[in-house]
Parts: structure tokens; C-alpha cells; sequence
């Protein structure tokens, strides 16, 4: 099934279609570099955790209270900084490399909808549907996966449009509804799809470090039941 969708906005037009072969390396692409720049805002969320926050201020300080160094007190919170980010940026490398590798590999074999936005024929956009990796309860749910658009053609309802067209696709396949799970402080993703319907079912969470504890991920279902 193709499912076309023309929309004009400021910028060129783009059209939203089923994936092709062809678009296999940008479609990687699109999505590991969407995934590594959500890094930054990733990391500035980890400062906001009391039990890191005490650890940042508390080391140096110890450090400058038992030395009277305050070079030794510098050096030790640029070095637990450097060693956030590496953990962070390690923990979503995993991530993507484990995609790239598994279901990104032979994206027609294990998706059973993919979807490009194209603009001026470049892969502006990208967004998956996959039977859940996780039981969701009763009913047939399709996850949604690997949402990502492009840096410059963001907040130009891209997103909203691969979104609704996985959710038409569901509804036509007789789908219950559609889950997804997302990085708590992603609030651009958070605010799509909460305006589309979904709701947060759970929390869950996945260890970095004794003192970063868990990157936290919400996880979502849009139940086609509820919204008639
Ligand atoms: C999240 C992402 C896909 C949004 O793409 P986009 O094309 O810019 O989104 P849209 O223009 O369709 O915006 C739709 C809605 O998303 C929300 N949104 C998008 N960008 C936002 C931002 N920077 N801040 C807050 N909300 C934002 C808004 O609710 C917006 O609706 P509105 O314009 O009516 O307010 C994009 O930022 C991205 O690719 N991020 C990196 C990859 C990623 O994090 N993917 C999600 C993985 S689950």
C-alpha cells in the first residue's frame, strides 16, 4: 500500500511515501544522526538529578576541602563532566549500533510499514511501524520506531505528518492502537505525540552509573477505542 501525502509548507514540497530500497543509507543515516543529537539535550537533563547534581558540587568540594587545591578542585569537576557525557554518549551509540544491526539492516524484512518524507528527492524524514518488542496486553498493537526529520526541516509538521500516516496504516491494518517508547526529556517528541492522542502508559528505565542512575524513557500507547 502507498500512502501519499502532498503538503506545501515554506520550504519546497515534500511528499510522504513507502520506503524503497534505494533510501536505505539515508534512512540509517537520518536516524543515527537524529538519535546523536539528541545527546546534548540529554546530557544538560542528567545535571538537573539531585543525587548527580550532589555529586558534581560535592566531589570538588571534598576534593578543595581535603587539598586546598582549587586547580585539583577544577580538574576533578571537568573530569566527572567529560565522564557524563562519554556515559551518555556511549549508552546512545549502543543504541543506534544495535539498530543499525538488527532491525535497520533489512528494514523491508522487519518493518511492516516504513515511511520517508522526501523533499527535493533527499530523505528528509523517516518513521517505522514493528510488531512490539515488548507484550503490550491484550489487543494488536503496532510499535511505532525511528521517528526522526531532518535538523533543518524541523517544526514544519514533518513529524506530525509521518505519525498521522503509521496511525491511518494501523487503523487500516484493524490495529487496536499504536505504542511507543521515548526518552523523558525528549519534550519536543513528548508534545508530538501527546498531541496526537497518545497517553503515557509506564516508566521505565535503563542503568548508566551509580550516579547517574537510569536514563528514564516514557512509554506511550494511542488506543483507537478510546479516541472514537
Ligand atoms: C521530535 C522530532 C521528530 C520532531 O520533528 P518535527 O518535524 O520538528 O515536528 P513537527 O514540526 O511535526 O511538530 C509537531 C509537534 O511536535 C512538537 N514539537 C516539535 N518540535 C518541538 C520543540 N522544539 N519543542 C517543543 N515541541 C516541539 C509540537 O507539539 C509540534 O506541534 P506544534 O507545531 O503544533 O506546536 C524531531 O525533533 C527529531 O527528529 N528529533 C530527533 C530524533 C528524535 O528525538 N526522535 C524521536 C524518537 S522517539
Amino acid at each position: 500500500m502507498q500512502q501519499e501525502t502532498e503538503t506545501e509548507t515554506s520550504m519546497a514540497p515534500y511528499h510522504v511515501r513507502r520506503y524503497q530500497d534505494h533510501d536505505w543509507e539515508p534512512v540509517r543515516e537520518l536516524f543515527s544522526k537524529g538519535m546523536l543529537g539528541n545527546i546534548p539535550s540529554e546530557f544538560w537533563t542528567s545535571l538537573k538529578k539531585p543525587r548527580t547534581f550532589l555529586v558534581l558540587l560535592g566531589v570538588p568540594f571534598a576534593l578543595f576541602l581535603g587539598s586546598g587545591s582549587l586547580i585539583l578542585c577544577l580538574l576533578s569537576l571537568f573530569g566527572l563532566l567529560a565522564c557524563q557525557w562519554l556515559t551518555l554518549r556511549r549508552f546512545v551509540k549502543q543504541y543506534v549500533e544495535n539498530s543499525l544491526n538488527t532491525d535497520l539492516l533489512d528494514i523491508q524484512k522487519s518493518y511492516v510499514g516504513f515511511w520517508v518524507a522526501e523533499c527535493k528527492h533527499q530523505v528528509v524524514g523517516i518513521v517505522g511501524a514493528h510488531p512490539p518488542l515488548r507484550p503490550v496486553g491484550g489487543g494488536n498493537y503496532l510499535e511505532l520506531l525511528h521517528l526522526s526529520v531532518k535538523r533543518n526541516y524541523r517544526g514544519k509538521g514533518l513529524a506530525r505528518t509521518l505519525v498521522q500516516t503509521l496511525l491511518h496504516f494501523a487503523q487500516d491494518q484493524g490495529c487496536d492502537g499504536v505504542v511507543l517508547e521515548t526518552s523523558n526529556s525528549n519534550h519536543p517528541a513528548r508534545r508530538l505525540y501527546e498531541s496526537l492522542g497518545f497517553q503515557k502508559a509506564h516508566e521505565s528505565g535503563y542503568h548508566l552509573n551509580w550516579w547517574l542512575g537510569y536514563f528514564s524513557t516514557w512509554h506511550y500507547k494511542c488506543d483507537f477505542s478510546s479516541q472514537k
